[in-house]
């Protein structure tokens, strides 16, 4: 969701630090630009035999499966020929005893909400018991107040309190029945975990002075998580829920201490509008100064114990974080990717101490608690999509990560994590989104989503990675870690698509060669791979179909080829939605998306039960109309 972050901007632009002195600030030509991302494409990855087997008729990279279909502002979903579509699950839906069901009058009270799915699905696992029993775990990010309150607003402790249980996450029973995957009310793993379970604040910084408060004197426990927005999941068989724009839950009328990390983080006295401070105490920032400290984390979950305790697991590093992405690196570390969502922010990578232990899954379950963080510096030569990275250790003593500057121990890194980062010598990136590794291969995939202020403040200047001012459009980048190996510290880079209009313009805002008038579109976000090797892309962007995104229609799904480039759309969603959250069920005969605000700010939907219906964020389930693999 681009709204609270474009809050923050407004009211607490980045510090105007410099990039590292590597980084080439000089902005590319249009024919360098061009040239030089057209040939990326495919280069990287295989050159000139990509090419030579393409000629030859032979399939090169997976096989996208499905006939692509055109961009359309239509209110409900369309998905190519031979594919069908139905709702799983919606907001309000019950899933525990004594859930009543969405009520589109009252649209339910604090308590049917703590009952139901929460609002605003994006990131979701499947996990899977057998071929058509499984378990959904997903992020509901927040709540559209347009919809959830009759007046709009979060104006009493009733409201907050029902606000609040629209947050967090939802865990669900799903069962295929008669060929249809149905969720399933009151199952056993069902649960409600919101803005006010209780969680354990585990690793490094648990327990720091940092992450005390009145109500917590220990630093250990936390309630709650809210902003839910990507996920991971681990091979233990764990869901990692990640906390992305917390920051705007804070506020105070009393105003705010002059707090170097407020201002990186964005936090403000006034808040971004969800409006609980007013009524609960522990939102105050004159109150609680150390309150939001506590989120900002990515959490661990068990969804095969409804009973169990949620871990934020703080040796990940504290910031807007976008997704999880969990890879075992061929010596056994489980290496995590990870994006903080903000002009201007950075990609993360943590580096298990320990080794995954396949034979013994309970044995990794603190996996996460124990490694190194790192922050990723592109270098980049003049003119070139295309170079070589590090990655920068965030571990105190090293990179400048001193008391001198600023970083008393190692919690004081971990909870500001983004100060560490500018202090090492992060590049500076379009909003990274969701990372997402290949099935198969040792490839690291970033959606980079937009970025106003590229070229326009001095510690974003156009570079490499990130090459082209006032970036409405956003591009995906990739790297291969050296030797194959993600714990090494290097890394090749290059740009695999930047999206553009070739419609409209000629020069980089076209896009990369692979973008054309028939597959545009703008805002990538959602990305994960499928089991073979296809990629998968959803948008978070402007749906206006007009000016510089005529033609683009609503918010999408497209499916790439990483191989040769190509990339075809799959689905267009329904008026004013984005399009986050994929899933798959362990034979890739159904995948589970997620259509997130399908009318917000009142845009005119009613998605999706039609009619005059209050439009409800869903998930939805895919399956080709013959029973077959998805896009085989
Ligand atoms: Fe919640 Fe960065 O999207
Ligand atoms: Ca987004
Ligand atoms: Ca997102």
């Amino acid at each position: 969701m681009n709204t609270f972050d474009e809050n923050d901007q407004r009211n607490h632009p980045r510090p105007e630090e410099t990039d590292f002195s590597r980084m080439v600030n000089t902005l590319l030509s249009r024919r360098q630009m061009l040239g030089a991302v057209g040939a990326g494409v495919g280069l990287f990855l295989g050159g000139q035999g990509v090419a030579q087997a393409a000629n030859s008729g032979a399939q090169v990279g997976p096989r996208i499966g499905f006939k692509p279909i055109a961009a359309n502002s239509f209110d409900t979903i369309t998905v190519p020929a031979g594919y069908q579509w139905r709702v799983l699950a919606s907001w309000g839906d019950a899933i525990l005893p004594g859930g009543t069901g969405f009520d589109p009058v009252t649209r339910g009270t604090a308590i049917s909400q703590s009952l139901s799915i929460g609002d605003n699905n994006d990131g979701m696992s499947f996990f899977g018991f057998s071929a058509d029993h499984g378990v959904i775990a997903v992020n509901n990010e927040y709540a559209n107040y347009e919809y959830l309150f009759a007046n709009g607003r979060c104006s009493s402790i009733e409201d907050t309190r029902k606000a609040q249980a629209a947050h967090g996450v939802s865990v669900f029973e799903v069962r295929r029945i008669g060929g249809v995957w149905k969720l399933q009310p009151q199952a056993r793993l069902n649960r409600r975990i919101t803005a006010n379970t209780e969680m354990r604040l585990s690793g490094p910084a648990s327990g720091s002075a940092l992450l005390k408060t009145q109500a917590d004197p220990t630093g250990t426990v936390a309630l709650g998580t809210f902003n839910n927005c990507a996920n991971g999941r681990t091979p233990w068989g764990t869901y990692l829920t990640c906390e992305e724009n917390f920051n705007g839950y804070f506020g105070s009328a009393d105003g705010l201490p002059d707090n170097a990390a407020f201002k990186r983080y964005g936090i403000s006295a006034k808040g971004a509008g969800h409006n609980w401070f007013p009524f609960d105490g522990r939102f105050d920032l004159a109150k609680n100064p150390n309150e939001p400290n506590r989120f900002g984390w990515v959490v661990e979950i068990d969804p095969m114990d409804p009973t169990s305790t949620p871990i934020k697991r703080t040796a990940l590093g504290r910031f807007k974080h976008e997704n999880a992405e969990v890879v075992v690196n061929a010596d056994g570390h489980v290496v995590v990717y990870m994006g903080d969502d903000e002009k201007g922010e950075h990609i993360y990578k943590f580096v298990s101490a320990k080794k995954f232990d396949a034979k013994n899954l309970k044995a990794n379950r603190d996996l996460l608690d124990v490694g190194t963080l790192f922050v990723a510096r592109f270098n980049t030569v003049d003119g070139k999509a295309q170079g070589e990275g590090e990655w920068l250790e965030l571990t105190h003593g090293k990179n400048g990560l001193t008391a001198e500057a600023g970083f008393k121990d190692q919690a004081e890194i971990l909870v500001n994590t983004r100060l560490a980062a500018t202090v090492a010598g992060a590049t500076t990136m379009d909003r990274p989104e969701w990372v997402a590794v290949h099935p198969t291969q040792a490839q690291v995939y970033v959606t980079l989503t937009n970025n106003s202020d590229r070229g326009a403040k001095p510690n974003q200047a156009v570079n490499g990675p990130n090459p082209r001012a006032k970036n409405v459009y956003g591009q995906i980048v990739r790297w291969i870690p050296q030797g194959n190996d993600h714990t090494s510290s290097q890394f090749t880079w290059d740009i695999f698509a930047l999206a553009g209009n070739p419609m409209l313009h000629k020069d980089a805002y076209a896009g990369s060669s692979n973008i054309t008038p028939d597959n545009m579109f703008n805002s990538p976000d959602g990305l994960a791979f499928d089991r073979d090797g296809r990629l998968w892309i959803q948008t978070d962007g402007d749906y206006s179909n007009a000016k510089e995104f005529a033609g683009m229609g609503n918010n999408q799904m497209l499916c790439a080829n990483p191989v040769t480039g190509e990339i075809k759309r799959f689905l267009v969603g329904p008026v004013a939605c984005e399009i986050t959250g994929v899933a798959f069920t362990p034979d890739q005969k159904t995948m589970f998306v997620g259509i997130q605000h399908p009318g917000e700010k009142l845009a005119p939907s009613h998605f999706p039960q039609g009619g005059d219906a209050v439009p409800r964020s869903s998930i939805i389930a895919i399956s080709r109309r013959d029973g077959g693999v998805v896009c085989a």
